[in-house]
């Protein structure tokens, strides 16, 4: 393994796709007073863009495809041991599409960030943005939130909103979203390496108060 500046906090990312997301934050680490270092990306898709983007980085990557795995819990087991190689303070998942083991999540509870294209509670899950355009929605976005045994579910840090115009489809709105993601993951990616966001027992804290609602990036 590379040697690391000593003393920023230990990002590790992992993805499955075009890691637009990653890109975002690689750009973002590049700035002079960026209060974290990325030390790697996992990929569970031998295939995906994501790992281009972050050999081009010249960071650290590993797969572990969970093809080659009879079991959630040996595909986590895995990924895991990877991980813990290289001790991250921050596990930041950027588009990953695999679900989580609670063993997994567990260990690394207040670590593990996930960024999701709706305004959590909202439309968990999949196809989102043509959920959010069936349901009549006015406002739908992306959200930020700390990764618990619930999909989706865990305490949401930041949401960004995006007008929903009347003539937007899945696609323009999955556009829309994702500027508004590569804006997003950097700001909260910093304050969590600053440690200004953390997880408490069962609610968030900013600046060491009690968090009621989630920041939100209003669309402009
Ligand atoms: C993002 O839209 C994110 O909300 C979702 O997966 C997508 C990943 O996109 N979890 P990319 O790989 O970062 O381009």
């Amino acid at each position: 393994m590379k040697a690391d500046p000593p003393n920023l906090p230990r990002i590790l990312i992992l993805a499955s796709g075009s890691g637009t997301n990653l890109q975002a934050l690689i750009d973002a680490s590049r700035e002079r007073d960026f209060p974290g270092q990325i030390i790697a990306l996992g990929c569970n898709q031998p295939k995906a863009f994501a790992l281009e983007r972050a050999a081009q980085a010249n960071l650290e990557t590993f797969v572990v495809n969970h093809k080659d795995f009879g079991s959630r819990e040996e595909f986590d087991a895995a990924l895991m041991a990877y991980i813990l190689r290289y001790n991250p303070d921050l596990i930041v998942l950027a588009g990953f599409m695999r679900i989580l083991t609670t063993g997994f999540v567990r260990a690394f509870r207040g670590k593990l960030v996930n960024i999701h294209p709706s305004l959590l509670p909202l439309y968990t899950g999949l196809n989102t943005h043509q959920r959010a355009l069936d349901a009549g929605d006015k406002t739908h976005g992306a959200s930020i939130h700390f990764v618990t045994e619930e999909l989706d579910g865990g305490p949401v840090i930041a949401k960004a909103e995006v007008a929903v115009a009347p003539e937007d489809t899945a696609e323009t709105l999955a556009e829309k979203v994702q500027k508004k993601e590569h804006l997003l993951y950097p700001i909260v990616v910093r304050w969590l390496c600053e440690g200004r966001v953390q997880l408490g027992r069962d609610h968030i804290l900013f600046d060491g108060q009690s968090m009621d609602t989630p920041v939100c990036l209003p669309d402009s």
